[in-house]
């Protein structure tokens, strides 16, 4: 199927992080847009599930490969995985985090926030761009928080591994526009997946958003980075949090929210 979208970000996609949730959900619209599809994630049996549902309604292509976004050489297992394929866009969607006070957490389980949230993504976006440069299109899209935009208590490397992906993406966007490859950081409120469902005590916060909607919203903001905020809820949060409340309260405010996090 040739669409403008495929024509400009085809024809394949790598979705890192697609076995739930976000993930499955980004694998469906972009299915359902014409794109074939390279997903990764440690579960094979989900992603398995995934390559069985999109089998049901779309003829597209989908490879499903199990890798952990941590491991040390990230770099050359992409390689080999996308050698005979044409990428045009790569979706970093994997994230790791756990929840506590910095102290309650070993610093082992901190570096693996920096190895899949930071290193992940920088090596995930270094290793498939060249190929995009050359072909002058292209698109790459970050999938970051609001927690990304002042320190949060109780998920404090998680958010600030956000904030990286936000300032990278945002420099990335600069160096790669004129190449023609476009760079967003898609910066989510709540959204209803397996991993929040997990993580949350008390069910919605103000503003979650299905899965579908925040995954349709990326890629229909592709192009018009170098971030988005999914949902009016979440823009106003994010206007008054960073733009309008001095940083304490902002960190106060999300303080409020992340006690309701186990
Ligand atoms: N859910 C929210 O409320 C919310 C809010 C703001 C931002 N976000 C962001 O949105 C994205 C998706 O959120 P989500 O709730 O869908 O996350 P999730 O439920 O935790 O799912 C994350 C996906 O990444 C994969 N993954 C995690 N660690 C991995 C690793 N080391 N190697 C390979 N794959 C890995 C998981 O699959 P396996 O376990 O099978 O590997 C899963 O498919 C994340 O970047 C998150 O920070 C979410």
């Amino acid at each position: 199927m040739s669409t403008p979208f495929v024509s400009r970000y085809g024809p394949w996609a790598v979705v890192a992080g697609a076995s739930e949730g976000l993930g499955a959900a980004f694998a469906e619209a972009l299915a359902a847009r014409g794109m074939n599809l390279l997903l990764l994630a440690r579960r094979a049996e989900l992603l398995a599930e995934v390559k069985e549902r999109l089998s049901v309604t779309t003829t597209v292509e989908v490879r499903t490969a199990a890798c952990d976004l941590a491991q040390a050489d990230l770099a050359v297992v992409l390689e080999g995985l996308t050698r005979d394929l044409e990428v045009g866009l790569a979706i970093y969607n994997a994230a790791y985090a756990p929840i506590g006070p910095v102290l309650s957490r070993s610093t082992d389980e901190l570096l693996r926030v920096i190895d899949v949230n930071v290193r992940g993504p920088l090596v995930f976006a270094r290793t498939l761009a060249p190929a995009m440069v050359a072909r002058g299109r292209g698109g790459i899209a970050l999938m970051s928080s609001l927690a990304g935009f002042q320190g949060a208590p109780r998920i404090a490397t998680y958010a600030a591994s956000k904030a990286f992906n936000i300032v990278l993406g945002e420099g990335l966007w600069s160096e790669l526009s004129p190449a023609g490859v476009d760079v967003l950081v898609s910066c989510a409120g709540a959204i209803r997946t397996p991993g929040y469902a997990r993580s949350s005590i008390k069910g919605d916060a103000p503003g979650t958003l299905d899965a579908s909607v925040v995954a349709e919203k990326t890629l229909n903001s592709l192009g018009r980075g170098p971030t988005v905020v999914p949902g009016a809820t979440n823009q106003l949060a994010r206007f008054f949090l960073g733009r309008l409340l001095p940083r304490r309260a902002a960190i106060a405010i999300m303080a409020k929210n992340t006690k309701d996090l186990s």
